[in-house]
């Protein structure tokens, strides 16, 4: 038996596929579909399905005759390796988006979710940032390959709405957390990059944890349950060409992140602050006024979320990478 929820796009017997299922995201969405009851889901490794290959990704939508789409596969990284891969970064992302975009349309599916990020939008961007900010302005150069392709990705939606009639509609979420995040060293976001370095302080009776830059500046976070809520919302009730922020619209700084990271894995020495690396921009936060007029509110606070997530990682091993650093950078300049 499902949760109660009434649907009426995704109907129950529905081929769902969920790309990228084994990531932060589309495992939470997974998880979601499941406890409402949609057991049609259709889900494929890389290994199974490498969607980087044309060929491939069309042989699957004409056999699999897919009705529902959620594109949550992506290369994804935090800034560092983000800034130093840009061009694996452009490619991987536009190839996987053009490839399924294309193929869905081609074989008919119903409806599909495409999912950008935050950072498609300008370094200068009012905050909180609207809808109506996307290409307003030059991007972060740090992650523009990355951006790029992800703004290619929600324009071939938009573009195949207008032009061919498919319910092809995005959304671009805030920084997101939860079970099966990524925890490597080099390549995390700043929640598991920071979650890592506080547990192995913790763990290794360490007196100091050092937090790049002034812990001032603020940034959003959201749960990726609360985003597969979002996800399923959308996916009911968004029928029109373009896209829609997804965050709390809530802002944290990086200082109180850092002790209530602290106070989550029981780190008890001193947070340093390390003023001499820079803080990045100092506020980003999304305007989520039109994904909360659906009806979606996010339910799980940051201290829970973040204990749920620890409780996962500590589950699942997800700290046994052997440690680089304990130095932690503040996310998305
Ligand atoms: N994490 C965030 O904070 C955040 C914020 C905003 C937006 N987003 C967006 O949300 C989406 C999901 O992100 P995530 O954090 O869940 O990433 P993730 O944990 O790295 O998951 C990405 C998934 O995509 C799969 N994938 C990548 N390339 C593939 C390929 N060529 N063929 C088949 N599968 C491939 C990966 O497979 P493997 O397991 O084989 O690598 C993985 O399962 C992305 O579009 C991202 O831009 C994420």
């Amino acid at each position: 038996m499902g949760s109660l929820r009434v649907f009426s796009t995704l109907t129950h017997d529905a081929r769902i596929f969920v790309a990228g299922h084994k990531g932060l995201v589309g495992s939470a969405i997974v998880r979601r579909l499941t406890s409402y009851g949609f057991s049609n889901l259709v889900l494929k490794t890389r290994a199974e399905l490498d969607l980087l290959d044309q060929a491939a990704v069309r042989d699957f939508f004409r056999e699999e005759k897919i009705d529902f789409v959620f594109v949550c596969a992506a290369k994804v990284g935090g800034i560092l390796h983000n800034s130093r891969h840009q061009a694996d970064f452009i490619y991987e992302n536009l190839m996987i988006s053009a490839n399924i975009i294309q193929a869905a349309a081609l074989y008919d599916v119903k409806k599909l979710l495409y999912l950008g990020s935050s950072c498609i939008y300008p370094k200068f961007s009012p905050q909180p940032i609207p809808e109506e900010a996307l290409l307003s302005g030059p991007l972060e150069p740090t992650n523009e390959g990355y951006a790029i392709a992800k703004i290619a990705g929600l324009k071939m939606c938009e573009k195949f709405y207008t032009q061919y009639g498919k319910c092809f509609v995005s959304v671009m979420p805030t920084n997101m957390y939860g079970p099966n995040d990524n925890f490597h060293p080099d390549h995390s976001h700043v929640i598991p990059g920071m979650m890592r370095r506080f547990h192995e302080a913790a763990r290794g009776g360490a007196s100091s944890v050092t937090v790049w830059g002034t812990g001032s500046p603020r940034r959003e976070f959201l749960y990726s349950d609360d985003f597969a809520e979002a996800a399923l919302t959308v996916m009911e009730s968004y029928n029109e060409p373009g896209f829609l922020n997804v965050g709390t619209g809530e802002d944290v700084t990086i200082c109180e992140l850092a002790f209530t990271m602290a106070k989550v894995v029981g780190f008890k020495g001193e947070i340093i602050f390390d003023s001499s690396k820079p803080d990045g921009t100092p506020r980003k936060v999304l305007d989520v006024s039109k994904v909360k007029s659906l009806g979606w509110e996010p339910q799980i606070s940051l201290e829970v979320g973040l204990r749920l997530a620890y409780e996962w990682a500590l589950g699942a091993d997800a700290f046994s990478l052997s440690p680089e650093s304990r130095v932690v950078q503040v996310p998305g300049v």
